[in-house]
């Protein structure tokens, strides 16, 4: 039998006209199940596809049969359209390390909206959020405000190709940049670093992609090719230490970046903020040339930064560049620095750098991780929760190796997980059932830990991932 996702004691009621979900549907699939609790959900799907490509606005909110509507969020949880409430693990795609509706951000937010929503003018509080950045994250001489992680890695690039005059990117198969021309070969597909659908071939001839740790790859690459401008990468390892990179390997990309003039470029879009206040640059020690940050940096709101070293960022700069006779890089941007966003990221910031928000959230992360790997060890499924600081990836076993849950290492699985298309399988049905068990992950899938999860929201996970599992075995999908 499936239990459905059901309201917990304590939670705030939904204003919703929508029929209550039923509480239980005896020998219903996962699917079934699903496809019960949330007509409202379907009936705005429907509508949707009659508007917008496959009815969506971001590729990784694809599901089948449809996806999730989801209607308000607090906390760690959040409620869909029907009323079904959910622990969300999706965390606002990494941008809520607070979780939603932290007060202290929704208070700073309804103070700037109240001031107006864009002055078309510096503001004070552009100078603050910057100087927060700053005083964080090791690397951060200087801060250019972008609207978006895309936009973010899309000036890093530039600036490295104007500062070291060289035109060449280094990339990993796997890592994730957003979409702008150089970053779409590679992440899930076209890992021979041929053109994706609609870019240049002249664009994607100027990446060079590597493996993840694959220490005599990328000593390789070096020596062969001297006009790599940088070398970008996901610090803690592709989609949030999904396929990890060893902390050594950053120190080997520290070594030849600096030993051939190249800038190395950390996008902590994720993991800023998030691993530590500093990020993982902080954490593991390694600082880069460049950052590009975006998601938590902003609050929960629109936002983005590239951060780095005076010189770099100089090419920014208009005295600078003048007195040195160069061509400014160009950096328009109607939302750059939007003074709401920048409200909301002080706010979170100011919280991350005097708290423990982050550490807790690594804590709680370390010990789900724990308590699912018991879950699949009891039920007999070589499967395994793994992942770093407050991220957690359910590793399905696409090809049947032989593992232990409880001493997985993800290192040895990343060849299968490049093979493996992500949201494939059976890695929509883990997200399903945990969908109709009270759990909301991403597609990986994966999860991201915020400061709010507790006690309850840990006792919810472990028994939804267990019904989860239990009810594949009864559809016969493991
Ligand atoms: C590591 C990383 N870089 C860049 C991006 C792109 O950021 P945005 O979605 O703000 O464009 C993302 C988005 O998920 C990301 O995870």
């Amino acid at each position: 039998m499936s239990t459905l996702a059901q309201p917990v004691s304590g939670s705030t009621p939904m204003q919703t006209t929508a029929a209550p979900a039923p509480r239980s549907l005896p020998n219903a699939t996962l699917r079934e199940a699903y496809q019960a609790m949330t007509p409202g959900s379907a009936a705005l799907a429907g509508q949707a596809r009659t508007l917008l490509p496959s009815g969506l606005t971001h590729d990784s909110r694809h599901f089948d049969p449809y996806p999730l509507y989801v209607a308000r969020a607090q906390g760690a949880m959040k409620w869909d359209v029907d009323g079904n409430r959910y622990v969300d693990y999706f965390g606002g795609h990494g941008a809520l390390i607070l979780g939603h509706a932290h007060p202290a951000v929704m208070q700073a937010v309804h103070a700037a909206l109240d001031q107006g929503t864009h002055f078309g003018a510096c503001h004070e509080r552009e100078v603050r959020w910057a100087e927060l950045i700053s005083r964080m994250v090791p690397s951060a001489e200087r801060v250019r405000f972008t609207s978006s992680g895309t936009e973010a890695t899309l000036m890093a690039l530039r600036l490295a190709r104007a500062f070291t005059g060289r035109g060449k990117l280094v990339r990993f198969r796997g890592h994730f940049h957003g979409w702008n021309d150089h970053m779409t070969s590679g992440h899930t597909d076209h890992f021979d670093g041929s053109a994706t659908t609609g870019v240049l071939d002249g664009v994607s001839d100027a990446v060079l992609l590597c493996d993840p740790n694959d220490e005599a790859g990328i000593t390789r690459l070096f020596e062969q090719h001297k006009d790599i401008a940088a070398v970008i990468l996901e610090p803690t390892g592709a989609n949030f230490g999904k396929m990890p990179i060893r902390p050594a390997y950053l120190q080997l990309l520290r070594d030849l970046t600096t030993a051939s003039g190249a800038l190395l470029v950390f996008d902590e879009v994720v993991t800023g903020f998030r691993v530590a206040p500093g990020g993982a640059q902080q954490a593991f020690g390694i600082t880069p040339d460049l950052t590009t940050l975006a998601k938590i940096v902003a609050g929960g709101l629109p936002g983005g930064a590239v951060a780095g070293h005076k010189e770099i960022l100089d090419w920014l700069d208009f005295a600078d560049t003048r007195a040195k006779g160069r061509e400014k890089i160009a950096h328009p941007g109607t939302f750059n620095a939007n003074p709401i966003s920048a409200a909301a990221g002080i706010a979170t910031l100011e919280i991350l750098s005097t708290t423990d928000a982050c550490a807790r959230a690594n804590a709680f992360a370390a010990t789900l991780r724990e308590r699912l790997n018991e879950v699949l060890e009891e039920e007999g499924v070589a499967w395994a929760v793994h992942g770093s600081f407050s991220g957690l990836h359910v590793f399905t076993n696409p090809e049947g190796a032989t593992i232990r849950p409880s001493a997985f290492d993800a290192h040895d699985a990343i060849p299968a997980m490049l093979r493996a298309r992500r949201g494939a399988g059976l890695a929509g049905q883990v997200r399903m059932g945990l969908l109709v068990n009270g759990v909301d992950v991403n597609s990986g899938p994966s999860g991201l830990v915020s400061a709010m999860h507790g006690e309850e929201e840990m006792a919810l996970t472990v028994e939804a991932f267990r019904a989860t599992i239990r009810a594949l075995k009864r559809e016969g999908s493991i």
